[in-house]
């Protein structure tokens, strides 16, 4: 029922002492993700999409305790890289629950993929190049393959991040036919992919949909009984679904995609439908706690400086995506910030980049030297694309389920700073 897993958890939704006492113990910046949260997302996905395999896109958030609560859950996992596999596989995933996707793999990552599949022969590997395809074969690869298509149609929240139109992605969709075939004489071709792209909204479903509608179009046609069918599983469409950012903007009907979907990808004949979601699953299971150190009037308005930057949660700087912001207080002497004024102020990192912004013209309860703010829909794409940019240690995680929470990634020290340095220099100390 809704009120027990409602389609969006807002950052006004977390309980704000639980949140002051995290940071209060493991300082700032922290993130925290919920994973009971994550195992909603889950559920409503196969709620919503009953009879697909879906398959989490371990990208938007790699961390053990997510990747085993996602595994729990029910879903699959689609990897981008060794690493990426590697993670899964120390996670529990089976090669039978495992997906590999190839984008101009570097030969290390598809000498690990193929060791890999000899021993996991039930995993997938989707290549989006012929090149990949010869590469695969000259490893003596000749397993489960799935063709990656480029649909010529693409959607998501930014240019950067909409691959369905993008050449770099899946072989072209009137070439896709003919390499499928040839590709079936060398291995196991179980499926066709595309993905439209990242984050799409409600207004963007008319892409998603002619997307369906093609590759539906293209597993007919190479398992047509009257033209050398091929024996294909299924027809993987992507992941991508949008989670809303700003405060009123409105979830993703699933169900209603979900039948958009059945809808467009027509009579599959037994085929499967495949889905790819990384962000639905994990963004709003994840808030950054970041704590102001400076407040600064200037003739441009009030800067709010915290102590988490680009290098903690790069999205805003990016892509200028929006996260909401909650001001949970704290500063000493300072009233709770229900009763304080609002102030409209820009959030700043201490990254020497002036793209090191959170926000501009932000409403947020009057912010104070000391305050707790709280980042929210930060679990995807946030700690992934961490890195230590101006030698920034990377922040620490906590993990929240069933009430307890415990550290998942530590804080990095200076030390983890020049380890690869000091090893290199043959001195191999681990850090302290
Ligand atoms: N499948 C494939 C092949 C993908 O490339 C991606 C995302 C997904 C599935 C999952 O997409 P999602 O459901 O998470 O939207 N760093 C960017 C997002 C990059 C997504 C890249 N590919 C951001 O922070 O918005």
């Amino acid at each position: 029922d809704a009120d027990a897993n409602p389609p969006v958890r807002r950052v006004s939704d977390w309980d704000a002492d639980r949140l002051a006492d995290l940071a209060d113990e493991h300082e700032t910046p922290l993130y925290v993700q919920d994973l009971d949260r994550t195992r909603e997302n889950c559920e409503r996905l196969l709620a919503a999409f009953p009879d697909a395999d879906v398959r989490y896109a371990v990208k938007a958030h790699t961390g053990r305790a997510v990747l085993e609560a996602v595994r729990e859950a029910g879903l699959d996992a689609e990897c981008a890289s060794a690493g990426e596999v590697d993670r899964a596989l120390a996670a529990g995933f089976g090669g039978d629950r495992l997906h590999y996707t190839a984008v101009n793999p570097p030969d290390r990552d598809l000498d690990y993929v193929v060791d890999v599949a000899e021993r996991e022969p039930d995993l997938t590997v989707t290549a989006g190049a012929v090149d990949t395809l010869d590469r695969l074969a000259e490893r003596g690869y000749d397993g489960r393959l799935c063709l990656r298509v480029n649909p010529g149609v693409g959607a998501g929240h930014h240019a950067k991040v909409t691959t369905g139109s993008a050449p770099k992605f899946g072989v072209p969709y009137d070439r896709a036919a003919r390499v499928a075939r040839e590709a079936a004489e060398r291995f196991d071709v179980v499926g066709v992919h595309a993905h439209a792209g990242s984050g799409i909204d409600p207004d963007q479903l008319d892409s998603h949909r002619e997307l369906v509608a093609r590759m539906g179009n293209l597993a007919r046609d190479l398992t047509d009984p009257a033209a050398d069918p091929l024996d294909l599983e299924y027809v993987d469409v992507g992941g991508g679904f949008g989670v809303p950012y700003r405060e009123d903007a409105e979830p993703l009907d699933l169900p209603a995609v979900a039948e958009a979907t059945r809808e467009a990808v027509g009579d599959l004949a037994g085929l499967a439908l495949a889905i790819e979601p990384g962000r639905y699953v994990v963004a709003d299971a994840g808030v950054l706690l970041t704590r102001v150190n400076t407040v600064k009037p200037t003739p441009g308005g009030t800067v709010v400086g915290v102590d988490a930057g680009m290098t903690d949660l790069l999205r805003p700087a990016m892509y200028d995506a929006y996260h909401p912001i909650r001001n949970l207080g704290g500063a000493d002497g300072e009233p709770d910030p229900a009763d304080r004024g609002t102030a409209s102020v820009a959030v700043a990192g201490p990254i020497c980049e002036t793209g090191d912004s959170f926000c501009t013209d932000r409403a947020l309860a009057e912010p104070a030297r000391g305050d707790l703010l709280a980042i929210g829909v930060a679990g995807a794409y946030g700690y992934e694309m961490a890195n230590q940019y101006n030698s920034r240690p990377r922040p620490a995680e906590v993990a929240l389920a069933d009430g307890e929470a415990r550290v998942v990634r530590r804080r990095e020290r200076l030390a983890d700073l020049t380890t690869v340095e000091r090893e290199a220099a043959g001195a191999p100390e681990t850090a302290e």
